[in-house]
């Protein structure tokens, strides 16, 4: 079967390379791919929201799975179109994706379904929305309702923090329309952890948990980024706390939609926060986490396209469980000197294949192309390098050995990613 990955971050490099491992995949297609793609992959000059012409492709080349990496291209019904035109895709349609596309509508989503999650508001009205900030205490989270690229969400730690974010969407309009609606809720206190499940609709089958590190600078430091380092499994998620965030958070909200007329197929992400009154919901997201996946497949020992099948199939109720390692992954971002702010381009990448020194290391691809044989950085996350290992501590020397084979200039990475895990 041919396959096509669409998108171009670690995520997808780590897509590709766990349905590289398939038997039922044959060659794939990466639009538009990175320079970790090309080497297990052919990258195609497409870009990620043009649907049509990736249909068009899918068509031509008789692709037996799209694989849809990004938000951007679900929520703009890259799947009812694919779905129109007979295609099989993996990942959900566009009413379903409004679950990362309307932070509103998720939000009216677990409050009438009873899911755990902060109080919210959601304002159409700049006033109205002012107003309601000074009727509550702060700290508040001020969202755009729509996709704003990870930068419509604001934490007001006071009120004149709440006025200039409410400022930004209404009056300055940072988000175009996506700022137009407005989403006010409580702050939820806890450490942050994700939980992403394959779903048909119908069956929920849970992956093991994975932590992000928002922040750039160690410490959680620093402005928000896409995500510097993760990994899996979270030691703070207990086995009774994982059943608790299936029973509670995975299984009635894919329940609820269906209730609602909506058949969620694809991945479902709940970013959870771990409160002293249990799990909450902060946040879904309608595809697979970055850098989250980076540490979340080198673990997965099922063969993925064959459960993408069945979820595209809506025949995931046949799958068993997932077999996973009981190996830890650490995945370090590395990232270009000034992320998430100005960053230059262009420069060298060494010591890639050094760093891939055996089975238990993967260096992941994100902003890297191939460019005359050399690779080099084209973008804020360069690269994501993953090693497994039996514990965390183990997981995460190998992590940094590897780490420090890889040269380019300005190369920035966390030092902390994993050391709350290994001291837990
Ligand atoms: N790592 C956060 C995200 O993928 O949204």
């Amino acid at each position: 079967m041919k396959v096509l990955v669409v998108g171009s971050g670690g995520r997808e490099h780590a897509l590709t390379w766990k349905l590289s491992q398939s038997s039922l995949v044959g060659k794939i297609y990466c639009a538009p791919g990175n320079g970790g793609t090309a080497k297990i992959a052919e990258n195609l000059n497409i870009s990620v929201d043009d649907i049509e012409a990736l249909a068009n492709f899918a068509e031509e080349k008789d692709i037996g799975l799209t694989v849809v990496g990004p938000e951007a291209p679900l929520v703009i019904g890259i799947v009812n179109l694919f779905e129109k035109r007979g295609l099989k895709v993996f990942g959900p349609r566009k009413e379903a994706a409004q679950m990362e596309g309307s932070k509103s509508f998720a939000k009216s989503i677990m409050q009438k379904y009873g899911i755990p999650t902060g109080f919210a508001q959601t304002f159409t009205n700049y006033e109205e929305a002012l107003n309601y900030t000074d009727g509550h205490e702060v700290p508040l989270v001020i969202k755009a309702d729509g996709l704003a690229a990870g930068k419509g969400v604001f934490i007001a730690e006071n009120k004149g923090e709440a006025k200039k974010a409410l400022e930004d969407c209404f009056v300055n309009k940072r988000f175009g329309l996506a700022g137009g609606k407005v989403i006010i809720e409580e702050y939820l206190e806890g450490e942050e952890v994700s939980l992403l499940a394959f779903t048909d609709g119908k069956t929920v089958l849970p992956m093991v948990p994975a932590q992000d590190y928002k922040r750039i600078y160690d410490g959680d430091l620093g402005p928000n980024t896409g995500g510097m380092g993760s990994y899996s499994p979270v030691p703070a998620v207990t086995s009774n706390m994982y059943d608790e965030i299936v029973s509670k958070v995975l299984r009635p909200t894919i329940k609820g939609l269906a209730n609602e007329g909506i058949e969620y197929r694809g991945v479902l992400y709940a970013g959870i926060v771990l409160t002293k009154d249990g799990p909450k919901v902060l946040e879904f997201n309608c595809r697979f986490g970055d850098p989250e996946t980076q540490a979340i497949l080198p673990r997965l020992e099922s063969d993925l396209a064959e459960v993408m099948l069945n979820v595209a199939d809506g025949c995931l109720g046949q799958h068993g469980n997932l077999k996973w390692s009981s190996k830890n992954c650490v995945t370090v971002v590395l990232a270009s000197d000034g992320y998430p702010g100005k960053y230059k381009k262009g420069f060298e990448i060494k010591g890639i294949e050094d760093a891939n020194l055996n089975d238990d290391i993967v260096v992941f691809q994100a902003g890297a192309l191939l460019n005359g044989g050399k690779i080099v950085t084209a973008g804020g996350r360069v690269l994501s390098v993953s090693a497994l290992g039996n514990n965390f501590k183990d997981a995460r020397e190998r992590a940094y050995e590897a780490v420090e084979k890889i040269n380019f200039e300005g190369m920035y990475y966390r030092k902390d990613i994993a050391l709350r895990a290994v001291r837990n």
